[in-house]
């Protein structure tokens, strides 16, 4: 193996780098405030906000993530909405995952035991506050090691954003791999640099929840 090419090439894979954190990180951020949105449709009480939330949600997490990309970065523009390439990118990725994170959140809401919400009602509270100040609190120990989880899998699934062209890691590793004649050795140094970022985040989410474990 012969990693040479790296001096001359490394600026290719530290732009990439920048662009997939970023894109990564707008995602996850526009994903996590969409998802909150569809949760709360999904855990009212209405029936009309439940079906369009469940439909929304199923949707998105029954098609490919390639396709939903293709739709919106091809498709919309025959609908007349033309968007920049990399904003197209983090509005598939971002729609992508708030339908995971609308569930993640549900799920870390409903798991808190119902008892809590009874005992908050019979010391007094209206169920406004006992969600406030009791149901959240607790709900968002499981939701937010969850949503640590959703940003690693949004950077590992932001790769799939080379097809429409936006200079992420794996675009670019193709662009040195044509420049260099080495089909192989690039590929090594994208999984590495995704392995790092995820390495990193999974490290450090641990920490969080170790922190938020001793106020257990
Ligand atoms: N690989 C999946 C697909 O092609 C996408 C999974 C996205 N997951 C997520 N948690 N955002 O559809």
């Amino acid at each position: 193996m012969d990693f040479s090419f790296f001096s001359k090439y490394y600026m290719f894979f530290l732009i990439g780098t920048k662009n997939t954190v970023l894109l990564s990180i707008c995602s996850v951020f526009i994903g996590v405030i969409l998802g909150l949105f569809i949760s709360l449709m999904k855990l009212s009480k209405s029936k009309v906000l439940n079906i369009i939330s469940s439909v929304y949600i199923e949707i998105l997490r029954g098609t490919p993530i390639l396709v939903q990309l293709f739709i919106v970065y091809y498709g919309l523009p025959t609908l007349g909405i033309e968007l920049p390439t990399f904003a197209a990118g983090i509005m598939a990725l971002s729609i992508n995952s708030s339908a995971y994170v609308a569930e993640i959140v549900r799920a870390g809401i409903q798991a808190v035991d119902k008892g809590q919400m009874e005992a908050a009602r019979s010391l007094g509270m209206s169920s406004n506050m006992a969600m406030r100040y009791i149901i959240i609190p607790q709900g968002l120990k499981n939701i937010l090691p969850a949503l640590g989880n959703e940003f690693i899998v949004l950077i590992k699934e932001s790769s799939i954003v080379m097809m429409v062209g936006i200079p992420d890691v794996m675009y670019n590793t193709n662009i040195v791999r044509g420049n260099t004649f080495q089909p192989f050795e690039p590929l090594i140094v994208a999984a590495i640099i995704y392995f790092i970022l995820t390495f990193t985040l999974s490290k450090f989410m641990n920490k969080i929840e170790r922190g938020m474990a001793v106020s257990d």
